[in-house]
């Protein structure tokens, strides 16, 4: 059964027709899309409507929401909450505005994740929920998913009207209006060269200035369990001058700390400017990559140092970096400059050899050992975090131990661990048998959070009776007398909520959001820290006594 942009009579109500200027009439009909879908039964269609069949009824006008009401719902990694960011700045733009209430709303727009069956899952759920909830709102699914099941999400789910994947967020506005006619809308397409530069994300959570900052789309690894090359393309950089416009406007705007994002950030390479070409490589000796090793371009060294040059008072993170492309020039300028936090995550997936051949990660656990050494060498006092996947296709209890094993050894400060979950159209899909059971998957991925818990804790036990530096983010949510912010490790660090001395200027005033307060840790949780703060002061006068 064919359904492109089929009409759905269903939903549409004469109110939103009134407010279109041109009448539906005017528009293709159902006989259209069918004839348009039957020519191209080959290739499935990954826009509809088109452009050019929205401009025969579409006037401008009909792209401005005219203070239509969206609520923004976002799943999935820190990438999609930026990208939710970018969308949120499209609409408003274009004259819709943010609602707080998913049942009231005329649109309700979710951003998906399609990492794992479960994540799906936690979304078909929310649709059904809309489904009897709020029956009059236009749905969208926007991101992974949306990428991954196409027009599938349409059909399977009777009540969305809007699907857009990661390259095709500048289209929604055009894709709404052609919702408002009563169609449905897709665009899937992926871009070799859309990064959202010249957007501005309208940030969600400025009360804790801290702000997210993509600065890659994509994803050229292929690690064979792993959907993200499928649902958000190919690899590609923003150019390095619009990362430093954005971050310099953060700055004005008093943002104390920046994550820099991107599937892959430490392969960042901006070649928009042939003549600034360098010889500077990214990979380590040993390491692998499945694609041509890309030259040329200035690297995420090079964005790294600039960025950290704009403000001293803003921490810099990144997530997440590839063990293969860790070059000493990265490393070393996160020892040399205090405002690039001595934390890294360092996915290593597996500890064990086989298994990550089978992943195509491109590293043995010796190299990656070797990797985390020469880190330890040059920063002694980094804080590496990591993600390990329970249960890959051939894994068996030996290979399990190794990983535990791994744990052990490195000693992160905190692992994101995944029972695994097969994806159709990975390499994994075509080539490995899925043959851990699910229920020896989940046993292992609580033993390895344990594990990691249990190392972590002797970190974290560690720092008591020292002295960190923390951002305060706001109030904890457990109880107003508390204030919470993260050390420079990244761990959580919960302080009293009391007046407190500034070393700047000697003035006591309560602490805020942005504020870096000099905390003594009196006692320590595996995932926490909590603290005496001791004085007020500022990143670059901390770090220079
Ligand atoms: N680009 C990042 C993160 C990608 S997704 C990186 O390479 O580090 C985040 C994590 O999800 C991955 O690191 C991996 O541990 C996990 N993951 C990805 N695909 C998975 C799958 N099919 N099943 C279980 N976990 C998966
Ligand atoms: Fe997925 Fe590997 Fe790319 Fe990370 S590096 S997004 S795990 S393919
Ligand atoms: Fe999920 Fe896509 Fe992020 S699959 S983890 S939302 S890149």
């Amino acid at each position: 059964m064919l359904k492109y942009g089929v009409k759905r009579f269903d939903i549409i109500n004469t109110c939103r027709l009134a407010s279109t200027s041109t009448s539906i009439k005017n528009g293709p009909g159902l006989h259209h899309f069918i004839g348009e879908a039957q020519k191209t039964r080959q290739r499935k269609p990954k826009i509809f409507p088109l452009p050019n069949e929205t401009n025969t009824y579409l006037n401008p006008e009909d792209f401005n929401g005219n203070g239509r009401t969206v609520k923004f719902l976002t799943y999935g990694c820190q990438m999609n909450v930026n990208d939710m960011e970018i969308v949120r700045s499209v609409l408003f733009q274009n004259g819709y505005i943010e609602s707080s209430d998913e049942k009231t709303a005329d649109i309700v727009l979710l951003m998906t994740c399609s990492i794992r069956e479960s994540a799906e899952e936690k979304i078909w759920r929310k649709l059904n929920w809309l489904k009897s909830n709020s029956k009059h709102c236009t749905v969208g699914v926007l991101g992974c998913m949306a990428e991954r099941i196409r027009e599938g999400i349409i059909e399977k789910s009777k009540f969305v009207d809007l699907v857009a994947g990661p390259d095709a967020y500048r289209d929604l506005p055009r894709l709404l209006a052609a919702t408002r006619f009563g169609q449905n809308a897709m665009n899937v397409q992926l871009s070799f060269e859309e990064t959202y530069a010249d957007i501005q994300p309208v940030r969600t959570d400025v009360a804790t200035k801290s702000a997210y900052v993509s600065i890659m789309r994509g994803c050229d690894n292929m690690c064979t369990y792993c959907i993200v090359p499928f649902t958000r393309g190919k690899e590609r950089s923003r150019p390095l001058e619009s990362i430093i416009e954005e971050v310099k406007q953060l700055s004005a705007e008093g943002f104390k700390q920046i994550i820099l994002l991107g599937q892959n950030v430490n392969s960042y390479r901006d070649t928009s400017q042939v003549t600034l070409l360098t010889s500077e490589k990214s990979s380590v000796a040993g390491f692998k990559t499945i694609y041509k090793p890309k030259s040329g371009g200035r690297t995420f060294a090079t964005l790294l140092e600039k960025i950290s040059d704009i403000d001293p008072e803003i921490r810099i993170r990144f997530t997440s970096p590839h063990p293969k492309d860790f070059p000493l020039p990265v490393i070393n300028l996160i020892k040399e400059r205090t405002n690039i936090c001595n934390q890294l995550h360092l996915p290593a997936q597996s500890g064990d050899n086989q298994v990550l051949d089978a992943m195509g990660r491109g590293y043995t656990r010796e190299l990656y050992l070797d990797l985390v050494e020469q880190i330890r060498e040059i920063i002694p006092n980094v804080s590496l975090t990591s993600d390990f996947i329970a249960g890959f296709c051939g894994e068996n209890d030996e290979a399990h131990q190794r990983t535990l094993d791994l744990i052990r050894q490195v000693g992160y400060f905190f692992c994101f661990v995944f029972p695994y979950s097969m994806r159709e159209k990975t390499r994994a899909h075509r080539r490995l048998v899925d043959d851990v059971p699910e229920d020896i998957k989940q046993a292992r991925s609580n033993e390895l959070a344990a594990v990691f818990r249990e190392v972590a804790l002797k970190h974290n036990k560690r720092l008591i009776g020292t002295q960190q530096l923390v951002l305060v983010e706001g109030i904890s949510k457990r109880s107003p007398d508390y204030m919470v912010g993260k050390a420079d490790c990244g761990v959580k660090v919960i302080i009293p909520n009391v007046e407190i001395r500034s070393t700047v200027d000697n003035s006591f005033s309560k602490l805020q959001a942005g504020d870096y307060v000099a905390a003594k840790i009196l006692s320590a949780t595996s995932q926490t820290l909590a603290g005496n703060s001791i004085y007020r002061t500022t990143l670059a006068s901390y770090h220079s006594v």
